[in-house]
């Protein structure tokens, strides 16, 4: 299996309860990947359909995901709880119109080039900061803002 993200490269936060589930994602993410690279050399309807159950797997895992941070931040109070959330809404919303672009078009380039060139710096590019930040606060009860 060719992984497009190396689980021993992934950012670890403050809580591993974050750290499991990243790692979870990035599973699915690999998979996912792989039936991507499958489907382009053998572009045949069951590989379509074992992308697209993964896709909507991926999609619920990370529906989770966020809800699970998101919950905990409003639960602790975390200050910039709506900054963080904006990231996920967001990124789902890609995710969702990645996804309809692909079955609307059966276009396989519409998916490989989200995961390498969008999904991969997004996912690490979050981890490091709004995770990192999050996770710390969770951690230690200490805000970012609050810091004097
Ligand atoms: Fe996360
Ligand atoms: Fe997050």
């Amino acid at each position: 299996m060719i992984s497009l993200i190396d689980k021993n490269n992934l950012p670890q936060v403050a809580m591993e309860f974050m750290n499991d589930v990243h790692n979870e994602d990035v599973e699915i993410i690999n998979e996912l990947y792989n039936l991507i690279l499958l489907y382009e050399q053998e572009s045949n309807q069951k590989n379509k359909e074992a992308i697209d159950k993964k896709y909507e797997d991926w999609f619920a895992h990370t529906t989770e995901h966020f809800r699970g941070e998101e919950e905990k931040m409003k639960e602790l109070q975390f200050p910039p709880y709506m900054m963080h959330k904006g990231e996920h809404d967001n990124a789902l919303y890609i995710m969702d119109t990645i996804f309809r672009t692909w079955k609307k078009s059966n276009d396989i380039t519409v998916l490989k080039n989200y995961m390498q060139n969008d999904l991969l710096p997004w996912l690490i590019h979050h981890i490091q900061t709004m995770d990192t930040v999050t996770a710390h606060f969770f951690h230690s009860g200490m805000s970012p803002c609050s810091i004097h």
